[in-house]
């Protein structure tokens, strides 16, 4: 019994860490990517609709959006319908799509004043005109924006995206605009959406699964995962700023070894 006690009490204690205190804000991530996962798993646990936990996974990206401007994170990367997603149920797809919708619209003050950037990546002609309209609208007004740009991923497959890059270095290759030799890593990299932004250096994954499901597959080459087992609609901005701080602590070694890493901070320092 006592035993027990003792575990609960360690248990809370690590649950109220204060992360952001212990990021070290000169070495933050510049590109977050989130596959936000455990909408429908979270719902289902209270009883309710797999849309109530969709509706609460808004809370969730408004947490994580604020968190990373907060801090200083220039691009954040989310994950929020993929192209295999439109094979769900049709009320679902349909509810998804309105609270997309609804959810745009209300958000367009408040990423102007955070003077935050909105961008889209995926498929965005497969998404209802209503949608289309309003995301073109928002991105337009916050074209300027420069604290940090959210890119929602929608209707949003990489392999896709890796083929549509092939195919267009394939007709620019025919047409004699390029030749064999400059189909290289860089080049292919400034056919894909991503074109203008870094890779992103930390994925975050939600509810415990550990796949990438066809997100950034050609630009996460590097990045460090990082999954928690907690529901989309649980993750909380602390949350964030400790898969940051986890982020903080890996040795990012990109083929090399340890002493050659070392090596490279004292001849920058
Ligand atoms: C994954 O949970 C979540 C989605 C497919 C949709 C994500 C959408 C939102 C968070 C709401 C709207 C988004 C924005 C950007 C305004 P799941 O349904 O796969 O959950 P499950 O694995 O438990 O079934």
């Amino acid at each position: 019994m006592y035993h027990f006690k003792l575990t609960i009490t360690n248990l809370k204690t690590t649950e109220i860490i204060a992360y952001k205190e212990k990021i070290d804000s000169t070495r933050l991530p510049q590109h977050i990517a989130i596959i936000m996962d455990g909408n429908g798993r979270w719902a289902k646990a209270q009883g309710k609709h797999r849309i109530f936990g969709h509706k609460n996974g808004v809370k969730a990206v408004r947490e994580v959006t604020e968190g990373c401007a907060e801090i200083g994170v220039k691009y954040l990367t989310l994950y929020a319908f993929s192209t295999e997603n439109w094979n769900r149920p049709k009320t679902e797809v349909s509810a998804l799509m309105q609270l997309l919708f609804l959810t745009i619209g209300k958000e367009i003050k408040t990423l102007q004043k955070n003077n935050i950037r909105l961008n889209v990546i995926g498929h965005i002609n497969d998404l209802p005109e209503s949608n289309r309209k309003a995301l073109q609208e928002v991105m337009e007004a916050t074209k300027n924006n420069t604290r940090m740009t959210l890119t929602l991923a929608l209707s949003y497959g990489s392999r896709e995206e890796i083929a549509e890059a092939v195919r267009k270095m394939a007709a620019d290759y025919k047409d004699g605009k390029i030749s064999m030799q400059e189909i290289t890593q860089e080049t292919i990299g400034a056919h894909l959406y991503t074109h203008d932004m870094p890779d992103p250096e930390l994925m975050i994954r939600t509810s415990g699964e550990h796949r990438i499901s066809n997100f950034l597959l050609w630009q996460m080459a590097y990045t460090e995962l990082y999954f928690t087992e907690k529901f989309w609609p649980e993750f909380e901005r602390n949350d964030l700023f400790k898969a940051i701080y986890d982020f903080q602590h890996r040795e990012r070694r990109f083929g090399m070894i340890s002493e050659q890493l070392k090596e490279q901070e004292t001849t920058n320092d």
